[in-house]
């Protein structure tokens, strides 16, 4: 899509009447917006036509909401992989509705869209300060998550049997996608449901989001298994640790882990091809003159190496091979073939990394993230979801945010600043 065509625009269920019980904050215009493009040559164009550049609207709280909080119900559902923060995130919601806003009836949707179901039996729990209390604490989700879409009607209907004005749907691409059907749904049957999104994803990967909740807690976590891999490494004749990190198309967690870590030497991602051999020729050079080497790998790198396994998850995700097991063999062929004695120990984090509570920032993240949410909601907004971009909070329309996944840019600066770091070639082909 050509940035010109960007419509950042965000659809309302009507006029803000009501005043705003909030005081003694800032409140954000309507007419404040904060720019897509952050460089001046990117916005020159339309300065010279003196065009508005394409630009979102700010998050924050407005002077007057369309919903009156007396008698309002909204509820929250989490869906989707695990990822840190996403209690963090739920107890901020509540806790703003409740305070800030006045709102008794929150209702907790378990299980994901599935428990929007009534047929699925998942009775919504209420949810209070006191039972969202102490939840940051932990890990995971308090209301549970799945994955899979279900049918918009029937959610609709759930949600009018509730009387729910405001539904907050944590969740990914996939679970963005529900939440514009089930705002379509409402739209096309008369109903004043304002559905608004957080973006939860641990690959980071949504589209105009800067960075979603729980990336740094599990790129932190990461660190653990890189410091492990180079201690081994370390350790042995030919030390090789080689690390499998989560990343379905983007490799951000694995090349943060990168960063994070100056002890990486390769750095693998789905967005950056190469060949088996290319790899293994460098990394074998490596071994020569340095005795030792750290590898980290996104699952989703080097997918075109492998036979695929078929099928996809509930979420419509194609099925992955495990390229960690797949390299972890090739190497160790490679080695004994060519004769040259190499110890590899091979370092699987899995779901370890987002399923720990949400590190100290990730924590504040989510509270802004959950408050903005509210107060986006609480105005009628609707079909939107609630986003950080240019170091600021917006709203970004869903039909935009799920356009496609945000990918690493090969030829961009942050994997030039991890080719610098690993030292790797650029080209393995
Ligand atoms: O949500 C993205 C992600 O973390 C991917 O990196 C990974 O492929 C997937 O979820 C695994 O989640 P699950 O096994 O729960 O489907």
């Amino acid at each position: 899509m050509a940035d010109g065509d960007l419509d950042f625009s965000i659809r309302r269920l009507g006029e803000c009447r009501v005043p705003s019980p909030l005081s003694g904050v800032r409140f954000t215009g309507d007419d404040e917006h904060v720019l897509h493009h952050s460089r001046l040559e990117e916005v020159r164009g339309w300065i010279a036509r003196r065009a508005d550049p394409p630009a979102m609207e700010a998050a924050g709280p407005r002077e007057r909401i369309f919903f009156d909080p007396a008698g309002l119900a909204c509820g929250i559902v989490t869906c989707g992989g695990l990822c840190p923060g996403l209690n963090d995130v739920i107890r901020a919601i509540v806790m703003s509705l409740h305070h800030h806003y006045g709102v008794r009836k929150i209702h907790g949707f378990r299980f994901g869209y599935e428990g929007l179901v009534r047929a699925r039996g998942h009775e919504p729990v209420l949810l209070t300060p006191e039972t969202v209390n102490r939840i940051h604490q932990q890990g995971g989700s308090v209301l549970g998550s799945s994955r899979g879409p279900q049918d918009p009607a029937e959610m609709v209907r759930r949600l009018e049997e509730l009387g729910i004005g405001i539904l907050f749907a944590i969740g990914g691409d996939g679970t963005l996608r529900g939440a514009q059907k089930i705002a379509e749904e409402a739209r096309r049957r008369g109903l004043e449901i304002a559905v608004v999104g957080i973006p939860k994803t641990i690959d980071n990967d949504i589209l105009f989001v800067q960075k979603t909740f729980g990336f740094e807690t599990a790129v932190a976590e990461a660190r653990r298994a890189t410091y492990a891999a180079n201690t081994e490494a370390e350790a042995a004749r030919n030390g090789i640790g080689l690390v499998k990190l989560m990343g379905r198309d983007s490799g951000f967690i694995a090349a943060y882990a990168a960063l994070v870590d100056g002890h990486v030497n390769f750095c693998l991602v789905p967005e950056v091809p190469f060949s088996l051999d290319g790899f293994l020729q460098a990394l074998q050079k490596r071994i020569e003159r340095r005795a030792h080497a750290v590898i980290v790998v996104a699952e989703g790198a080097g997918q075109d190496l492998l036979a695929p396994p078929g099928g996809s998850d509930a979420s419509g995700n194609v099925k992955y091979g495990d390229i960690g097991v797949f390299l972890r063999d090739a190497i160790k062929g490679h080695f004994a073939r060519a004769g040259i004695e190499a110890n590899l120990k091979y370092i699987d984090p899995s779901y370890t990394i987002r399923s720990v509570p949400a590190g100290a920032h990730d924590s504040a993240f989510c509270l802004l993230l959950g408050h903005n949410a509210v107060h986006a909601g609480m105005t009628g907004r609707t079909d939107m979801v609630v986003g950080f971009w240019n170091h600021q909070f917006t709203h970004v329309p869903i039909p935009l945010a799920v356009l496609r996944r945000r990918t690493l840019e090969p030829d961009g600066a942050l994997w030039s600043s991890v080719l610098a770091s690993t030292g790797q070639p650029r080209d393995m082909r």
